[in-house]
């Protein structure tokens, strides 16, 4: 093929639309043959009447139907008998074969390639609600939506984790707690599921234990592009490790006179945590309790410790009874170096947090980091 049929195709291109184009291509042609003349491919040359590939897109009917060019630019617009692919330019569009063969249509597409959104608004406009390039707006109707039908930019908390049709426009710890999993990032929504594990027992439905913010456990990003917070291929390794961090104060309660760091750690590989103040990683030394208190010391035991449990963030309720913590086992609930009681015992003595029954009944001052007694033992205290 010559140069000047070349220019009769992108005329013929120019004239008419896609879909009576295709009757007239030319067979499929080999690799390094021009058939696009050089208005084609001139980004300078764009106005919307111009021989720019693009406006040639955008003004044809209907709009953006670029059939015509996949016969020879590939089903897959990977390049096809033209040996041009789209992709050597373009890193996001044309997206709908991406989109459509990627797991989860665009949202698959988007985890896979980090969320490159800065690309997205290219076209789709800054704040998604279509741009210059197309009308298309993420927040119509049915997409980036509430339950109500109230626009969502793509870029709030909850789009791509939580709750997806959480009301638009929350702040703060609702925002934040609309934006906890279920569902993860992929999606999951089993509390087998790493991603999704024990976040609702921890921040909602926990019922024996006061109620954690997320940064107890995670560095909390003021924007979704803040860095370090979406992994990219470089920091996915290092992200995945560290994105639970414990920079707060509870998990890392320094107790037995200074002498116990919990170093509270999460491992990803078997998703459990250790070492942390919460699940019994603590320490109280006999010659620091009120004397009253030192009754309670078991035998010759100078030191009471916790459990010093490495809890599975996945398997669910077995890791929070009564002995997980501070116990041994299921007909043990007090710590190693305290006197041994049933459950239906602790009320004499701890009786501001558990009834007679065994039951937290004020779990707010229970795994508090206080040490609470009623006052005939010596009411509250730091537990240090
Ligand atoms: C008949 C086959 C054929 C059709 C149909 C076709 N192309 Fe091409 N295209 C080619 C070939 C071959 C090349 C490489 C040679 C050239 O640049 O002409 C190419 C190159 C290109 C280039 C790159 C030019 C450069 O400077 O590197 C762009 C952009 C392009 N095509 C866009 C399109 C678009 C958009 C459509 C649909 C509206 C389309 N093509 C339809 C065969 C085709
Ligand atoms: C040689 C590089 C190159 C190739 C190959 C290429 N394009 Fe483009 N395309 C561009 C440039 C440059 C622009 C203008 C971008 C801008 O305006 O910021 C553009 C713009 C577009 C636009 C208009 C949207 C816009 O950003 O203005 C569409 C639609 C488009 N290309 C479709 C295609 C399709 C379909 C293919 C494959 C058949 C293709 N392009 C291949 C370089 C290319
Ligand atoms: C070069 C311009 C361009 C870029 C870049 C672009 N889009 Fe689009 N988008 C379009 C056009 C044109 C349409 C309508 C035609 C179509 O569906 O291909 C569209 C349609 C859509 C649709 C609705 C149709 C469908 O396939 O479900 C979604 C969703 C979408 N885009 C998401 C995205 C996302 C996410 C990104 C960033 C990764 C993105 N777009 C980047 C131009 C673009
Ligand atoms: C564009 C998608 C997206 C948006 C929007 C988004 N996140 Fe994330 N978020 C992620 C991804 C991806 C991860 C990492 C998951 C992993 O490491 O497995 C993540 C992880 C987190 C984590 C866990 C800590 C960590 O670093 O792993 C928290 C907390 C979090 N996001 C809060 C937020 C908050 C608050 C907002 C709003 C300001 C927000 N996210 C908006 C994608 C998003
Ligand atoms: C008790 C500790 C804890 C608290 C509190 C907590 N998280 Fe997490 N979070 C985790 C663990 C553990 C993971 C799993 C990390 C992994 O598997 O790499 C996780 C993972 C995540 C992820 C990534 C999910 C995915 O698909 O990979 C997001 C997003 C997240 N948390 C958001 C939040 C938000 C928002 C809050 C507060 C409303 C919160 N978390 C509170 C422990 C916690
Ligand atoms: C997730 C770990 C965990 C579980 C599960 C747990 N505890 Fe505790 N418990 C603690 C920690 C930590 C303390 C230390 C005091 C504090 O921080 O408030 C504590 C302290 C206590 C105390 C002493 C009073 C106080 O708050 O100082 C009693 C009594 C008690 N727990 C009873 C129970 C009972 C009853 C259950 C089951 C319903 C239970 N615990 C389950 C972690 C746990
Ligand atoms: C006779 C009184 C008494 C009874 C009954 C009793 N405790 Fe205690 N407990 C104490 C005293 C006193 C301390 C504080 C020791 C100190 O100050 O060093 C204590 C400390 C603890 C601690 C660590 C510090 C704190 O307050 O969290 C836990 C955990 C605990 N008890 C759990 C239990 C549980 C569970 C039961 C019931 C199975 C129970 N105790 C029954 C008197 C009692």
């Amino acid at each position: 093929m010559d140069r000047r049929l070349g220019i009769l195709l992108a005329g013929a291109l120019v004239a008419l639309s896609c879909s009576e184009l295709r009757k007239d291509l030319p067979a499929p042609v080999a690799p390094g043959v021009n058939v696009h003349d050089a208005a084609w491919s001139d980004p300078l040359n764009v106005p919307l009447n111009s021989g720019f590939h693009g406006r040639q897109l955008q003004a044809a009917q209907p709009a953006w139907n670029d059939q015509s060019c996949r016969v020879c630019h590939g089903g897959d617009y990977a390049g096809g008998t033209s040996g041009v692919a789209c992709y050597r330019c373009h890193s996001a569009y044309p997206h709908s074969v991406k989109f459509s063969t990627a797991t989860g249509r665009h949202q698959g597409y988007l985890r896979g390639t980090y969320f490159p959104l800065a690309t997205c608004a290219e076209c789709h406009g800054a704040s998604y609600t279509g741009g210059p390039v197309v009308a298309i707006s993420c927040e119509q109707s049915g997409c980036h939506v509430d339950a109500a039908g109230n626009a969502k930019s793509p870029e709030t908390c909850n789009t791509c984790h939580g709750t997806f049709s959480a009301p638009a426009n929350l702040t703060g710890l609702p925002l934040l707690l609309s934006a906890a999993p279920p569902g993860s990032v992929a999606g999951d929504t089993s509390t087998t599921s790493p991603g999704v594990g024990a976040h609702q027992k921890h921040l909602v439905t926990g019922t024996n234990g006061k109620l954690l913010k997320c940064q107890e456990c995670h560095t909390v990003p003021n924007k979704w592009n803040d860095p370090g917070h979406i992994p990219s291929p470089a920091t996915l390794a290092k992200v995945s490790a560290a994105g639970v961090v414990f920079r707060d104060t509870l998990a890392n309660l320094v107790t037995g006179n200074g002498s116990l760091i919990p170093h509270p750690a999460f491992d990803p590989g078997t998703a459990k945590c250790s070492n942390t103040y919460c699940h019994g990683n603590w320490l109280l030394r006999k010659s620091s309790a009120p004397s009253i208190a030192q009754q309670v010391y078991k035998d010759t035991a100078t030191v009471m410790v916790g459990a010093k449990a490495s809890p599975s963030w996945t398997a669910g309720s077995s890791e929070g009874q009564c002995y997980s913590c501070h116990g041994l086992a299921p007909d043990k609930y007090t710590p190693v170096g305290h006197e041994d009681y049933a459950l239906s015992a602790c009320s004499i003595c701890h009786g501001d947090v558990v009834d007679a029954g065994g039951k937290i009944f004020n779990r707010v001052k229970h795994m508090n980091g206080v040490i609470d007694l009623v006052s005939g033992f010596g009411g509250t205290r730091p537990m240090k």
